[in-house]
């Protein structure tokens, strides 16, 4: 719900938990008020404190007026403040104007109240009915530049979500430059002792979890990369220092953006709290001619006073139901096995029938053809942008094969790396210059190939067409996009020499705009999308890819490390997750096959290994493991995911459950990751239950309340990586 209290000049935001407020000052500077636990119809102004700090001055026209040395920008919370202004903390705007200054003096102007929520062009954002969700619109202007920003609030009111962006509009008679144009800004002018965590990790060690007290200073979790990375997601939480998975204050920012960010908390001399967030400034300068404007990606804040746990559900909610789109949004997706871990480059068509043939037999419902179908692609240093099929490795073509597969019952997906261009490719021979790389220079190579520059549309073009005529060309209903490099020379022909700081981002939107294209026009696709695992993991691809390979490390207790981190921010239903051979080809690790399959179940189930190398009661293992996935499909996809332990806090275990909506229904997951001799016995908390109803559990009879203060007992177990699952039903 949005308040607008006119006479006060006062904007409230109430969602189910949540109050967010702000207000116009007498001189017209919009002031933040509030943002935490939901406080009804009070003005929150009055916690502002009008305090002296040296060195902070005042704006010009308070010159006369008493206790004007109290009242600064450098110290007052506020909405957008704005680079040059007096306020030395983080900006959120740095626009250089027409004359080179820096001055940007922002005023409020107006505001509107919009039923429902303003889609961004060319970014993917949230989206909601109107009975879902309102927007919030605050014009803030500086009159002399004529430099105008919009900034807008969607309020998920079930959801406990705000979104804000910003839309930088240039209304002055000249040209001016953004040099930093965040999507928010929020400060906390009563800044408890927070802790930060942030998500940083590597390839093969996507989401690893950071938790430290903030410092004074900047804190700040950032991409240069061009994409999102998996060194730093776009994600942070800044929590009380003792907030856990059930209780405590918890504050989290996800933007909803692939390319390069920044995210950045700063700690001032008063011990308040700053946090911006946006497109990545360092590699960033737009032009904005007289009368356009620029639109800032969408950030998703949510807060819990009731810990970790129901903030991450916030989150796994809105983007299950409010970013992901399409076919596969709501509804099952297949069982799928992937030939990459089988075979990698080296495969015969009749290799890869075979694992479907086998796969179906045992209940598996998609093929994925990953890596090395097309073009002259026998292993990485060649083929990339030639993307049609490479008949010596698929003599019956896509459209027979696909039809091989589809015979056996099963569905067929097909492996892309759209935005990458091998140097030997019959693309790269005939199209040089669309190559992201400096002109004069070779630039820098990844995995061998380049990055192909998407800020060009005729690029982007040559790209919808390529690719739409192979999905044509055959019943294709998966699609993994993967990019297995990220960007660095970024720099196009296209642009002049002064707009070159314009490109990491117009190759973003021509990234989006090419998914937007293919995934309208093949609706019936599901799109996974991937880099090298989960390099590319964020809030941005899953608006058209509703699932992203977590990870190319499938080891299973490498996973309970990965899953876990991601579990933070994004739902079960967008995580890849395989059962992979033993030993593991990324650690060398001997995990049960069982245990493989009750982690890769907490994710979009798949296999990636050659079934038929498979002794018979492993394939029975297998079977079973379908079968239970079917089973729990709706409670692992649908339900609510609650963390049960912290793996980075023992080693003896890892538990987690899935509850659904009603309550009425639980499964819990655990895995003994280190077997002990004569251990303590461990005790897991179920979480979210009804305190007074009965569940079974194993058939014996337990209340919900002694579920959730004692626990259940597991046993211990001879071995490492043991995995159990335990139904809980309500009686
Ligand atoms: C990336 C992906 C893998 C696989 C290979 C193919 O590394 O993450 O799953 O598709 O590319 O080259």
């Amino acid at each position: 719900m949005i308040l607008a209290d006119i006479e006060k000049k006062l904007f409230t935001l109430h969602t189910k938990n949540i109050t967010y407020q702000m207000k116009v000052d007498e001189y017209g500077f919009l002031l933040h008020t509030y943002y935490g636990a939901k406080i009804e119809n009070e003005d929150m102004s009055k916690f502002i404190q009008y305090l002296w700090r040296g060195f902070s001055g005042h704006p010009y026209e308070m010159k006369n007026v008493e206790g004007n040395f109290n009242w600064s920008l450098d110290t007052l919370p506020q909405e957008y403040s704005t680079y040059g202004s007096g306020d030395y903390r983080s900006p959120a705007l740095h626009v250089i104007n027409t004359d080179g200054s820096s001055d940007c003096d922002l005023r409020y102007n107006r505001y509107e109240i919009i039923e429902g929520k303003p889609a961004l062009k060319g970014l993917p954002a949230t989206y909601g009915s109107s009975d879902e969700v309102q927007t919030l619109k605050i014009e803030l202007l500086d009159k002399i530049s004529g430099i105008g920003v919009d900034l807008y609030y969607s309020v998920f009111e079930q959801r406990d979500i705000i979104t804000r962006n910003a839309i930088i509009k240039n209304g002055g008679k000249g040209k001016v430059w953004l040099e930093r144009a965040m999507s928010m800004c929020v400060d906390y002018n009563i800044a408890p002792n927070f802790d930060l965590m942030t998500f940083y990790g590597r390839q093969l060690g996507e989401k690893f979890i950071e938790r430290a007290p903030l410092r004074h200073g900047k804190t700040v979790a950032d991409s240069f990369r061009g994409s999102s990375s998996s060194q730093r997601t776009p994600f942070m939480i800044l929590c009380d220092n003792n907030a856990s998975e059930t209780q405590g204050d918890c504050y989290g920012f996800c933007l909803v953006y692939s390319g390069s960010f920044l995210s950045e908390v700063e700690q001032d001399q008063a011990d308040q709290v700053r946090v911006t967030m946006g497109i990545q400034p360092e590699s960033f300068r737009w032009e904005l001619n007289s009368g356009d404007e620029f639109c800032t990606p969408e950030v998703m804040m949510s807060f819990s006073s009731e810990g970790l746990g129901q903030l991450s559900r916030n989150y796994h909610n809105i983007i299950h139901h409010n970013l992901t789109r399409g076919k596969y949004h709501l509804s099952r997706r297949p069982i799928l096995i992937n030939n990459w871990e089988a075979t990698y480059f080296n495969f015969t068509e009749e290799q890869i029938y075979k694992i479907a043939e086998d796969a179906s037999k045992l209940g598996i419902e998609m093929l994925v053809l990953d890596d090395g179908w097309f073009g002259k692609r026998d292993d990485a240093r060649s083929g990339l942008g030639d993307w049609f099929v490479n008949t010596g490795k698929l003599p019956s073509g896509i459209n027979k094969f696909c039809q091989k597969i589809n015979d056996l019952g099963m569905k067929f997906g097909l492996w892309f790396e759209p935005e990458m261009i091998s140097e030997d490719s019959d693309l790269f021979r005939a199209h040089p210059d669309w190559v992201l790389r400096t002109a004069g220079r070779q630039g820098m190579l990844g995995r061998c190939q380049f990055v192909i520059d998407m800020s060009r549309k005729d690029v982007v073009d040559y790209l919808y067409d390529s690719i739409s005529s192979v999905l044509k060309s055959a019943n294709i209903e998966y699609v993994k996009w993967d990019a297995n490099r990220q960007i660095a020379n970024a720099w196009t022909a296209l642009l002049p020499a002064e707009r070159q700081g314009e490109v990491m981002h117009r190759y973003v939107l021509g990234l989006y705009d090419l998914l937007e294209r293919l995934t309208s026009s093949f609706p019936n696709i599901l799109f996974e999308s991937c880099s090298g695992g989960g390099n590319r993991f964020d809030a941005g691809m899953l608006y058209y890819a509703p699932q992203t390979w977590a990870s190319d490390n499938s080891d299973a207790f490498a996973r309970l490390f990965i899953q876990y981190g991601t579990s933070f921010m994004f739902p079960v239903s967008t995580m890849g997750a395989h059962v992979s051979a033993c030993p593991n080809h990324q650690t060398g690790r001997i995990s049960p096959l069982e245990t493989r399959g009750v982690v890769a179940m907490s994710g979009t189930f798949g296999y990636e290994l050659d079934t038929n190398l498979m002794t018979d009661e492993e394939k029975e293992i297998i079977k079973k493991q379908v079968e239970t996935y079917k089973k729990y499909y709706d409670l692992i996809n649908y339900g609510d995911y609650y963390r049960l332990s912290d793996p980075y806090k023992t080693d003896r275990y890892v538990a987690w459950m899935f509850l659904s909506e009603d309550k009425s229904k639980a499964l819990v997951n655990y895995v003994q990751v280190r077997a002990y001799a004569n251990a303590p016995a461990i005790y897991v908390k179920l979480q979210g239950l009804k305190e007074d109803s009965i569940y079974i559990v194993n058939g014996k009879e337990y209340s919900g309340r002694s579920l959730m203060k004692c626990g259940i007992y597991f046993g211990s177990e001879n071995g490492d990586m043991i995995a159990k699952q335990i139904e809980v039903v309500e009686k």
